[in-house]
């Protein structure tokens, strides 16, 4: 079960009577994970400090707002990758939001996707995955070729030309809100 924090990340923040102390809901979790209630815990949309404070939970995952094009979250990937946590990006492809920059748009992704014969989805997703093994991927979408492309992309290998192009994409984004 993924815990939504509010405390980062795209949309509202938690105020007033709102705000519940994570190891309080922590407590909660792994009693219901004992119980054998919920399989797993997880967080989303969380800081670097609440995921240390969370470690000794035994979390399976994080679910926070990251891609090619909005990486600020990169040393909170290297840490669950340390500790063997899946890395799971919401807005892999930079959301269905106007206004948040998306990954398709970068002309690195656009060229490699050129010299691979795929879509730019599929580069911005191949990327992901062959960014770090703990990264899982949901990339939302509700066109059934956009699903199989998707899916294919597991599959698509990178040049080490374009790696390398694809990792020196600034983010564009800065920490979001209200989306
Ligand atoms: N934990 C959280 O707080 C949180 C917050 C937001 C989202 N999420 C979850 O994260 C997942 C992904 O987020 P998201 O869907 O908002 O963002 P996303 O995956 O970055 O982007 C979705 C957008 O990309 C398009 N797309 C997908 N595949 C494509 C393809 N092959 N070619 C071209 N366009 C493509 C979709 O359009 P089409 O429909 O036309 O394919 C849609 O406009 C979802 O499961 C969502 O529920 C979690």
């Amino acid at each position: 079960m993924n815990l939504r924090r509010m405390d980062t990340g795209p949309g509202l923040r938690a105020q007033g009577d709102q705000l519940v102390a994570l190891d309080d809901q922590l407590a909660v979790l792994t009693a219901l994970r004992d119980e054998g209630k919920i399989g797993a815990v997880g967080l989303s949309n969380v800081t670097p400090e609440a995921l240390r404070q969370a470690l000794p939970v035994g979390l399976a995952c994080v679910q926070n707002a990251y891609s090619l094009v909005a990486r600020e979250d990169e040393e909170m990937l290297a840490l669950c990758a340390a500790e063997d946590i899946a890395w799971v990006p919401y807005f892999p492809l930079g959301s269905a939001f106007p206004g948040l920059p998306k990954v398709t748009d970068e002309p690195a992704v656009r060229a490699a996707a050129e010299e691979l014969g795929a879509t730019p989805a599929q580069v911005g997703l191949a990327w992901l995955l062959r960014h770090d093994p703990h990264v899982l991927l949901i990339p939302g979408t509700a066109n059934a070729a956009h699903l199989e492309a998707n899916v294919a992309a597991g599959a698509l290998a990178l040049s080490e030309a374009a790696r390398t192009a694809l990792d020196a994409v600034p983010t564009r984004s800065g920490p979001v809100t209200g989306a």
